[in-house]
């Protein structure tokens, strides 16, 4: 039994081979698929859509795990459930109406997520949290792979860890940006539960599985 849920970004993923890149992470023992969707506004890339998370869903039977980083998500949740995403992560820096915003993605039978970036304070996410199945704190700013860890993100995990304890909340936490074998071991002390990578799974110097045995590894 693992110790941690890892939810394999496919933003550092060959996109021509895209199934076999994530059958690849599912035999090397992921738990989810994440897809990160930016739309140049919210975020300053532009990258997926529904028909990616359709095309993921044709690939594999692992949850999809969507991180939608994006401007009016109300507009959009529909469309990725129908896709087949089991999870569906908003911002709460662009929503004032968190609380409607998470109904819906359970309206639509899928699991909801808040996303904190790194410069908004774990206080602001508080109140929706009770609503929320997971909160994803980001450890980068979004919109690429390959950036590095912002270290002072850690003490707001705990933060955020202590609570989901004295609420006796049952939302988990998600940690999203630079994690490596070398960053986390950390990350898993201060309480996060899911750990997303990218970069130290698909473009691991040895591969895939290696770069998930690192990762699984550095808390054994
Ligand atoms: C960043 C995305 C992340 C990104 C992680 O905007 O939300 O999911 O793909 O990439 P790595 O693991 O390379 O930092
Ligand atoms: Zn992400």
């Amino acid at each position: 039994m693992s110790k941690f849920i890892l939810s394999s970004s496919i933003l550092s993923a060959d996109f021509r081979f895209l199934s076999d890149q994530i059958h690849l992470a599912e035999q090397s023992g992921v738990d989810w698929i994440h897809v990160d969707v930016m739309d140049g506004h919210f975020a300053p890339n532009l990258t997926m859509g529904p028909f990616i998370v359709e095309t993921c869903r044709k690939i594999t039977k692992l949850p999809l795990d969507v991180h939608l980083m994006i401007d009016n998500p109300d507009l959009f949740v529909e469309p990725f459930a129908n896709a087949g995403a089991s999870n569906l992560t908003v911002h709460i820096e662009n929503n004032a109406n968190i609380h409607r915003t998470l109904q819906k993605i359970h309206s639509l039978n899928c699991k909801a997520g808040i996303a904190i970036n790194p410069g908004t304070s774990a206080s602001i996410a508080y109140e929706a949290l009770q609503w929320a199945d997971l909160v994803l704190v980001m450890t980068v700013n979004p919109g690429y792979s390959g950036q590095t860890f912002i270290p002072e993100v850690i003490s707001k995990i705990e933060e955020i860890h202590t609570f989901i304890q004295n609420r006796h909340l049952r939302t988990v936490i998600e940690v999203d940006g630079g994690i490596t074998k070398d960053t986390l071991p950390e990350v898993f002390a201060a309480g996060a539960d899911i750990f997303v990578a990218a970069t130290s799974i698909f473009k691991f110097p040895d591969g895939v599985q290696a770069g998930i045995n690192a990762l699984r590894q550095s808390v054994e």
